[in-house]
């Protein structure tokens, strides 16, 4: 191929866009915000590999099968076996282009400890992973834009994709700027937009994870998969602008949960699970906090301010600047909050959707974590799916002569030149105030049908609503015409949870409190003219 449009900088876009321009293929790079204000840069613990001087006995084969156990084994054995063999090839590429991982007395790169993994294998840079590997990509990127390889193209939102007879030639797109809308043609689009987490107001991650670029595909026709896998991270902290995100480095350390029970501490994790229970997967400890039905604390004092000022300085800081609380004498309080969504667009193994030419990498993509994902594994599942897309990419040839868009393109734009002569300034925010209130009590950490039902009625009237609203001219376009398609993923999610009557990872029914075989398949995802279908992917079409 000659050409892609990879939207979304963060780590799976760069990861793609790098890989892609050292095959020669010229890369635009499209996002509304830089690599560093990407979701990327948010995450904290680590990234997890098997390299040789591990030790322990650790093996990639037990980096799969942790991998695909903590997944509640709904994920693809092929797809996840390729994952953990590159791990130790991934962060030997990353040290080489100078990020800045955490060492052990001996100079090499250290690894701790993670929930649900029978090894130590997590390599981490502090507790800002993410931004340490975003800066060092970011270099890379920098080096191919110098030589016209890749073009960055900044402050442009995605609108909508170019497809025509199940191809795809690149998408429109919104420029800020401009406040105007544009096609943008290649080869082939690569998403890399990120979660859904503003579906539910505040969590660990970003708002600009909205969920809308997911939600516009899926009514052009992409399918979407397991999307009722929301993962809550147990330990997070409550400040005014979000859930603060305590790593699970901070138990990986050492760090114990407990609640207060008549003057004496209750170790719950532990009196349930043993000396491990602290670190069990993320969907267990999230559902037993839930179930103490009480305040739980986070305490790492124990081990000391040495090995916090080393390994935990922005756990440290952040709790001191936001709750001033001295984690080296304090306990932290802490709650279940959504962080990941294993669920989001059905690619198959080379990150291809059921749109030819149309990729997705990174979180907005499903393939890796089955029913819960484990710590650590996102940032290698960014980085590695960006080099398979890419290895995909340049095994393909270009679609040379491309059909035009420019009828579509201005319809699109008389119809948002209309919304933005509306008079009037209300509605956007309240909406989706109101869809993140219902998201966050009608699919929590625990479901029912008789919930998820009321869910989708409430989500039924805001899609009513949204259609009968006065637009707000006075803020982004952008903000106007993506409230339908967040609406339609979020009627997505609560379908897919109703039509999953069993429990199972991160899907927990109190209705149906056991896993049944007969759901031991991904949920898929259709949408078309208003009716949302939903099978298992019995056949394996996007599991292997
Ligand atoms: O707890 C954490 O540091 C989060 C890591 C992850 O989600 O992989």
């Amino acid at each position: 191929m000659n050409s892609v449009l990879i939207i979304g900088s963060g780590i799976a876009g760069m990861s793609c866009a790098i890989n892609c321009a050292q095959k020669g293929i010229h890369v635009i790079l499209a996002s509304p915000f830089p690599s560093e204000r990407s979701q990327s840069v948010m995450a904290a613990g680590g990234i997890n590999a098997v390299l040789p001087g591990n030790g322990e006995g650790d093996t990639v084969e037990s980096h799969i099968e942790d991998t695909l156990k903590g997944g509640a084994h709904l994920a693809g054995t092929k797809a996840v076996t390729g994952l953990c063999e590159e791990a130790g090839d991934i962060i030997r590429y990353l040290e080489s282009i100078g990020t800045v991982f955490s060492v052990d007395d001996k100079g090499r790169p250290a690894y701790r400890a993670f929930g649900g993994q029978s090894h130590k294998r997590t390599y981490y840079c502090g507790a800002s992973t993410g931004k340490q590997i975003v800066t060092a990509l970011n270099m890379e990127v920098r080096r191919f834009e110098a030589k016209g390889i890749i073009e960055r193209r900044l402050g442009l939102c995605f609108h909508s994709a170019l497809i025509k007879d199940g191809m795809c030639y690149g998408a429109m797109m919104y420029s800020e700027a401009a406040n105007r809308l544009e096609n943008i043609y290649a080869d082939a689009l690569v998403m890399a937009t990120g979660g859904q987490n503003a579906l539910f107001g505040k969590t660990t991650g970003s708002t600009q994870c909205d969920g809308y670029a997911a939600g516009k595909l899926f009514e052009q026709g992409v399918i979407l998969k397991n999307l009722e896998f929301i993962q809550y991270h147990p330990t997070t902290m409550e400040t005014s602008q979000k859930r603060m995100l305590i790593s699970e480095a901070v138990r990986g350390e050492g760090g114990r949960l407990f609640y207060n029970e008549v003057e004496e501490r209750v170790y719950f994790m532990e009196e349930k699970y043993g000396p491990n229970g602290n670190l069990q997967t993320r969907d267990v400890v999230s559902r037993e906090i839930w179930a103490t039905g009480k305040d739980v604390y986070l305490d790492v004092s124990f081990v000391g301010k040495k090995l916090i000022d080393e390994r935990l300085p922005e756990v440290r800081d952040l709790c001191r600047k936001y709750r001033d609380i001295d984690i080296t004498r304090e306990p932290i309080p802490v709650a279940p909050s959504v962080h990941f969504f294993m669920g989001g667009i059905a690619v198959k193994n080379e990150h291809e959707t059921n749109i030819k030419n149309m990729f997705a990498v990174g979180e907005c993509a499903s393939i890796y974590h089955g029913a819960n994902r484990l710590g650590g594994n996102s940032l290698l599942a960014a980085m590695y799916g960006g080099r398979v897309a890419a290895r995909a990419l340049a095994g393909r040839e270009s679609c040379g002569e491309h059909p035009l868009f420019e009828r579509e393109l201005e319809e699109a734009q008389a119809k948002l030149n209309e919304m933005a002569d509306t008079k009037s300034t209300f509605a956007y925010a309240h909406i989706r105030e109101m869809l993140a209130q219902t998201m966050q009590e009608n699919l929590g950490i625990v479901r029912e049908e008789q919930a998820l039902t009321k869910g989708l009625e409430k989500i039924d009237n805001y899609i009513t609503a949204a259609g009968k609203i006065h637009y707000d001219n006075s803020v982004l376009q952008y903000f106007n015409y993506s409230l339908p398609g967040i609406l339609t993923l979020a009627r997505a999610v609560l379908t897919s949870a109703l039509s999953r009557r069993e429990s199972r990872g991160a899907h927990y029914r109190s209705d149906y409190t056991k896993s049944d075989d007969s759901y031991k398949y991904a949920t898929l995802i259709s949408y078309d003219n208003g009716k949302y279908r939903t099978w298992l992917d019995t056949e394996g079409e996007y599991e292997s």
